[in-house]
C-alpha cells in the first residue's frame, strides 16, 4: 500500500467512524428523551394523583350520577374505612360481608357518625351463583353510583403452592375474581343507563409482579388489574370510570400473620391512613396505589430486575412464613 492509498483508506475509516458516532448519539438522544418523556409523565401523574386532587371538594354523588355505594367487604379493614370516607362524602351505602352482627355495629357508627343511610346485606361470597341473582333484585332498587370491590382473601401465610389447601384456592377464585367480576355486572347495568357510575377495584401493589409464595393471590389481583384496565377502555365513553387500587402492606387483618400490621407506620399505614388517601385519587387515576408513599414504592419495584425482586420477595416471604408457623406450633 503507498501513501497516498493509505491516506484514502484512512479518510473512509475516519468518515465511517463519524457515522457510526452519529448513530450513537442519535441513540443516545432517542433513549434520553424517552426517559426524560416517561419520568415528565410519571411525576405529572403523580401531580394529579396526590396534589391536584386534593385542591377544592367534589360532589361525588353528583359526580358519579346517584346516592348510594356499595361496598364489598366493609365489616373491617379497608373496606370499612373507605366505605367511611364515602359517608365522609354524603353517600348512603350497602355494606356486604359474611358476618351481620359485624355488619351491622359498622352501620350502626357509620349512621350516627356521618348523618347517612346504611343497610347492609349479610353474604359469603363463594361459588354459589344464586346468591347474585339475588343481591341484583336488591341492588337494583337503588341508584348506585360507586360500587368497591373490596372483599379478598389471601393465604393464611405465604406459602408454597403445594401446601396451601384446596379450600383456601377455591377461596381465592370466588371471592377475589368471581365476586368482583359479578358485583361489575349486576351494577354496570344501570350506570350505562343512566351513563354515569364508578367502579373501584382493589387489587393488590405487591403482586404487581411474580411473588413466590403467594402464587395464587398474586394471580388473582393480577386478573383485578387486568379486568379493570380493559373494562375502562370498553365503558370511559360511556361515562363510566373504572379504578384499579392496588396497595402495598396496609395495617389491615388480612395482614395478622405480619407483626407489623399491628403497628402501622409510613409506608404500612393504617387501613384508615390508606383509604382517606385513596378515595381523594377516584377520577384522577385509573390506576394507582392509592397512597403516595405506595406509589414511591411501586416506582423501586418496577425498576428492580425480577432475579432482584423475586429473591427480596422470597427472603421476605420465608421469613413471614416461619414467624407464622412457629405461632401455630406455640398455640397448640
Ligand atoms: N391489607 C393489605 O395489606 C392489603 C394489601 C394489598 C391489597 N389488599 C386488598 O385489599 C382488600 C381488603 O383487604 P383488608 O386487608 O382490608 O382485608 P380484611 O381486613 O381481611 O377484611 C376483609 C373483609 O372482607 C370480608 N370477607 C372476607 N371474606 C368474605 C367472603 N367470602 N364473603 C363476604 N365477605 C368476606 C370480611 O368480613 P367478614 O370476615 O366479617 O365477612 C372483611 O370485611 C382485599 O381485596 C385485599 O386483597 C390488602
Amino acid at each position: 500500500m503507498n501513501a497516498d492509498s493509505f491516506q484514502v483508506f484512512i479518510n473512509y475509516l475516519s468518515d465511517e467512524l463519524k457515522s457510526i458516532n452519529d448513530a450513537f448519539a442519535f441513540v443516545g438522544i432517542y433513549l434520553i428523551s424517552r426517559k426524560l418523556l416517561t419520568s415528565a409523565l410519571v411525576l405529572s401523574d403523580f401531580t394529579k394523583t396526590y396534589i391536584i386532587s386534593r385542591v377544592g371538594s367534589r360532589d361525588i354523588a353528583k359526580l358519579y350520577g346517584g346516592k348510594w355505594a356499595v361496598v364489598t367487604g366493609s365489616s373491617d379493614g379497608i373496606g370499612k374505612a373507605y366505605a367511611e370516607q364515602l359517608a365522609l362524602r354524603g353517600m348512603n351505602l350497602v355494606l356486604i360481608s359474611r358476618d351481620a352482627n359485624k355488619l351491622q355495629n359498622t352501620a350502626i357508627q357509620i349512621n350516627e357518625r356521618f348523618g347517612v343511610q346504611v343497610d347492609f346485606i349479610a353474604l359469603t361470597f363463594d361459588g354459589d351463583e344464586t346468591k347474585y341473582t339475588e343481591l341484583k333484585e336488591e341492588l337494583d332498587s337503588k341508584d348506585i353510583a360507586i360500587l368497591v370491590n373490596n372483599v379478598g382473601v389471601m393465604y393464611d401465610y405465604p406459602q408454597y403452592f403445594l401446601d396451601v389447601s384446596v379450600e383456601k384456592l377455591w377461596q381465592m377464585v370466588n371471592v377475589n375474581i368471581a365476586a368482583t367480576t359479578m358485583m361489575t355486572h349486576i351494577v354496570l347495568p344501570q350506570m350505562v343507563e343512566r351513563g354515569k357510575g364508578a367502579i373501584v377495584n382493589i387489587a393488590a401493589g405487591s403482586c404487581s409482579r411474580p411473588t413466590p409464595q403467594l402464587a395464587v393471590y398474586a394471580a388473582t389481583k393480577a386478573y383485578i388489574d387486568l379486568f379493570s384496565r380493559s373494562l375502562q377502555y370498553e365503558y370511559s365513553s360511556r361515562g363510566i370510570t373504572v379504578q384499579c387500587l392496588m396497595p402495598f402492606y396496609v395495617g389491615a387483618r388480612m395482614q395478622r400473620f405480619n407483626r407489623a400490621w399491628r403497628s402501622p407506620s409510613s409506608f404500612i399505614p393504617s387501613a384508615e391512613r390508606y383509604a382517606r388517601h385513596a378515595v381523594q385519587t377516584l377520577g384522577y387515576s385509573q390506576r394507582t396505589n392509592g397512597y403516595w408513599l405506595h406509589t414511591i414504592q411501586g416506582w423501586i419495584a418496577h425498576i428492580l430486575p425480577e432475579w432482584l425482586w423475586v429473591s427480596g420477595a422470597n427472603r421476605l416471604n420465608n421469613a413471614l412464613r416461619r414467624q407464622a408457623q412457629e405461632r401455630v406450633r406455640r398455640n397448640h
